[in-house]
């Protein structure tokens, strides 16, 4: 396949399926953006990918943080070709008023930080003709027990993504992509020990590595301009619902 030379920013890029999309990108020519909150394992996936990538500090509920990582891609990239809003927190729990702080938190990190990111970065997507791809989940369209409010969130950036699809093409093209269990970190924050147990366990018996998501992600950018794959399920085979 033809290397690429377009500059990739991903959220969330310090663990998991941000950081297998990152290795991807950048061992398909993209230089990339990582984002995330954990220095050290910024620093650490900047030394592996080298001068393919550069790690910034940033905070998608923080949004001056998201402005002044824009304002450094331009600068050190020259823009961003495409955006992935990957950040995300899952903290499944009986729904309820002790967890209100968590309900908030996955509203603001999964789908309100996936639209500030996006807005923040808008301008350089349509100067450059670029892409959106948003990582919204199997829970975008499947609600188990538990799920209520992190199946908010999917159900969310998947309404959103479908309205910005039709309002930013053919300039930007959007795609989602909805993965079922993955091998990762995610389910570590749970602080519901019932759910959390239940989490880990169908993690370890289920999920597919992150890698798999990440390739799914560069196959979609990679199709040529006059073809968008708008939204793709990927569940590992073993996955019923
Ligand atoms: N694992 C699964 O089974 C699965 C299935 C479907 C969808 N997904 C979705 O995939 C995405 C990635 O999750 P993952 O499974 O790879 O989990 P993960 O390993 O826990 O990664 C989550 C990433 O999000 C970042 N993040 C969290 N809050 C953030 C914030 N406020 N600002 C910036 N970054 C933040 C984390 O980085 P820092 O902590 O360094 O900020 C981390 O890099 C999420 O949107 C998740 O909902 C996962």
């Amino acid at each position: 396949m033809t290397k690429t030379n377009r500059v990739a920013v991903i959220t969330g890029a310090t663990s998991g399926i941000g950081e297998a999309i990152a290795r991807v990108l950048a061992g398909e020519g993209y230089r990339v953006a990582l984002l995330g909150r954990r220095l050290d394992r910024l620093s650490s996936l900047v030394n592996e990918l080298q001068d393919r990538a550069i790690g910034i500090q940033a905070d998608v509920t923080d949004r001056s943080s998201i402005v002044a990582a824009a304002d450094r891609v331009r600068q050190e990239l020259g823009g961003a070709d495409v955006l992935v809003n990957n950040a995300g927190v899952m903290l499944t729990a009986p729904f309820g008023t002790e967890k209100r702080d968590e309900h908030r938190r996955m509203v603001e990190t999964n789908l309100l930080g996936a639209m500030t990111a996006t807005e923040v970065f808008l301008d350089q997507l349509r100067a450059k003709g670029g892409d959106l791809v948003n990582i919204s989940s199997v829970a975008g369209r499947v609600a188990p027990a538990g799920f209520a409010a992190y199946s908010a969130t999917k159900w969310g950036i998947n309404g959103w993504s479908e309205a910005l699809r039709v309002e930013l093409q053919p300039d930007i093209r959007v795609m989602v992509i909805e993965p079922g269990a993955v091998a990762t970190e995610l389910s570590d924050h749970i602080t519901d020990p019932e759910s959390k147990k239940a989490a880990q366990e169908y993690r370890d018996h289920v999920a597919m590595p992150p890698q798999d998501i990440a390739d799914v992600v560069a196959f979609a950018l990679s199709r040529p301009k006059r073809v968008t794959l708008n939204e793709i399920l990927v569940r590992p085979t073993v996955q019923a619902m």
